[in-house]
């Protein structure tokens, strides 16, 4: 098909202009698009218009564009009364409500409205687009187009191949996405595309923490931010988002893949949305909100002012064991160096995927003195330790107060193979792997994708890479291990990777 995706006079048409409708209807009109706008509900289209205008003339204002640009682009907005009036459009995008009947049937109508070589897409956020296509005459020329909001704020554009859809369309649906000065990244259909999978690893990976009773979800946050470099902990973001969104997306994702316990969804997450406490929006969710809309956390509680005689190192973890050492020498612990430790030094183990009570009992130590510490991350701004379930106290205090000596905060949880930022960054790079391994897109994609549209300070691949491949199919296997729940087993594209000892993005010939 000859589709000219660069023609000036190229009309988009927009159906439904809610949140998501008025935003593709701004960058499309940015962008040069002429743009024709339909809403079932009287007078929102109009409405979506002069927010546009609005948004378009605050941006004139700050310089981001031109008055002139800004006055042009929104006379290229037409409003027309239904899609009926959609013939002229070389593109139509719907952004109606999130339901499968409504969308089969708006596209059932538009084909016998518009030209056989106009491009039908869905911005769905998490339906299946050869679902959403299935029942039309020509479902070739059908894709999704999902796009993130607020639209003009959100670089990133999936554009998504249905089973049946053809390249030309999505390769002109990648033409128009960056005429709509977006990042697009072209996926295969899957559950939650690309950008909601790879989330699932984060949010849900955090509840099923919360649910076990190793960390309160303020620490899960606290450790998220200041251990992963995530700008937003998982509750923070579910909060922001809605337990009303979230918890129906992650369903229906486990769901769609056939219950895979990696999707597998959390009690915790599901009773909130049941009793409708679903975060800012309903000024109370995990978090309780003050007058700004800022959540409550409750102050970080002070080190203990306790300190160990002697502390011995466990030597099983080299990595761990040469790091936890050095920072240890530098806070002038007295570290012992025997082969043993001495019967009273403190203990500390530095394991990878294991919980304190399988180093102590795996390596024959006191599991009345062992304490573990993560080292798998940069122990700058925090540091997360674990007890087995009978560290006594005073080991455990000695521990805090000795890591918390130069004024770092430290996180104790429970014991939990994984700690907790291992285990939510292992299942963020496991999912990654096993949406490479289908080939529902590149992992450099993937990254993008999730960098632009999550805000994640890495994506999968490069998560994986920094950590070291074989860390993470460890922090996996080891977690398998120990809860023998194949939510964790590490993914087959992933185990193969750290065998070789390559790195997640070397290309396959
Ligand atoms: P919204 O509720 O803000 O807007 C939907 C608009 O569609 C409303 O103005 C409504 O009057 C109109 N509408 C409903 N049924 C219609 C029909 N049959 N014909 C014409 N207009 C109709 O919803 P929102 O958030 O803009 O979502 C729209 C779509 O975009 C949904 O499929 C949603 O899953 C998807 N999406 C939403 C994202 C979000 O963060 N809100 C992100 C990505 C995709």
């Amino acid at each position: 098909m000859n589709f000219d995706a660069n023609r000036p006079d190229l009309t988009v048409g927009v159906i439904g202009t809610g949140a998501m409708g008025r935003g593709i209807a701004q960058v499309a009109a940015a962008g040069g698009m002429n743009v024709l706008m339909t809403d079932s509900r009287p007078g929102a289209a109009q409405e979506a218009r002069d927010f546009i205008d609005k948004m378009l003339s605050r941006a004139a204002e700050k310089g981001g564009m031109s008055k002139d640009a800004a006055v042009a682009a929104v006379s290229r907005i037409k409003i027309v009364g239904s899609p009926a009036d959609m013939k002229p459009c070389h593109v139509v995008i719907e952004a109606i409500v999130e339901n499968l009947d409504a969308k089969r049937q708006l596209f059932a109508e538009l084909e016998t409205i518009v030209a056989p070589d106009c491009i039908l897409v869905t911005n769905t956020s998490s339906l299946s687009v050869t679902t959403v296509a299935a029942k039309l005459k020509t479902p070739q020329r059908f894709a999704g187009f999902h796009f993130f909001n607020p639209v003009p704020l959100m670089k990133l554009v999936e554009v998504i191949d249905g089973l049946q859809t053809e390249n030309w369309v999505s390769e002109a649906l990648m033409a128009i996405g960056r005429r709509m000065t977006r990042e697009p990244v072209r996926c295969t259909d899957a559950p939650g595309f690309l950008v909601n999978q790879v989330g699932r690893g984060f949010t849900l990976e955090a509840a099923h923490l919360v649910h076990e009773g190793i960390a309160s979800f303020v620490d899960v946050d606290r450790v998220m931010r200041d251990v992963g470099g995530f700008r937003m902990g998982p509750f923070e973001l579910m909060e922001l988002t809605g337990l009303d969104v979230t918890q129906p997306a992650s369903e229906l994702i486990y769901t769609q893949f056939f219950q895979e316990p990696r999707y597998r969804p959390n009690l915790i997450m599901r009773a909130r949305y049941e009793a409708g406490v679903l975060g800012r929006k309903t000024k109370k969710g995990f978090y309780d909100y003050d007058a700004e809309m800022k959540p409550i956390a409750p102050a970080e509680p002070a080190p203990p002012a306790a300190y160990p005689g002697h502390v011995w190192v466990s030597p099983a973890e080299p990595h761990g064991h040469a790091v936890l050492s050095e920072l240890l020498r530098k806070m002038g612990a007295s570290i012992e160096t025997g082969p043993k430790p001495s019967a009273n030094a403190l203990i500390l183990v530095t394991p990878i995927g294991e919980d304190a009570t399988t180093c102590a009992v795996e390596q024959e130590l006191d599991p009345k003195r062992t304490v573990a510490v993560d080292t798998l991350f940069p122990m700058v701004k925090r540091r997360t330790i674990m007890c087995t379930p009978v560290t006594d106290h005073i080991y455990r205090n000695a521990a805090h107060g000795l890591l918390a000596s130069d004024g770092v905060p430290v996180t104790v949880c429970r014991d939990s193979p994984g700690f907790i930022a291992q285990r939510i960054v292992a299942m963020i790079v496991n999912i990654g792997c096993s949406i490479a391994q289908s080939r529902t897109a590149q992992p450099p994609d993937i990254d993008k994708a999730v960098t632009l549209g999550l805000n994640y300070p890495n994506g999968p691949f490069k998560f994986g890479d920094v950590l070291g491949p074989q860390r993470v199919h460890k922090v996996l296997a080891s977690m398998y291990r120990i809860y023998g729940d194949p939510r964790y087993r590490p993914n087959i594209w992933l185990t193969r990777r750290a065998k070789l000892g390559v790195s997640l993005l070397t290309p396959e010939p």
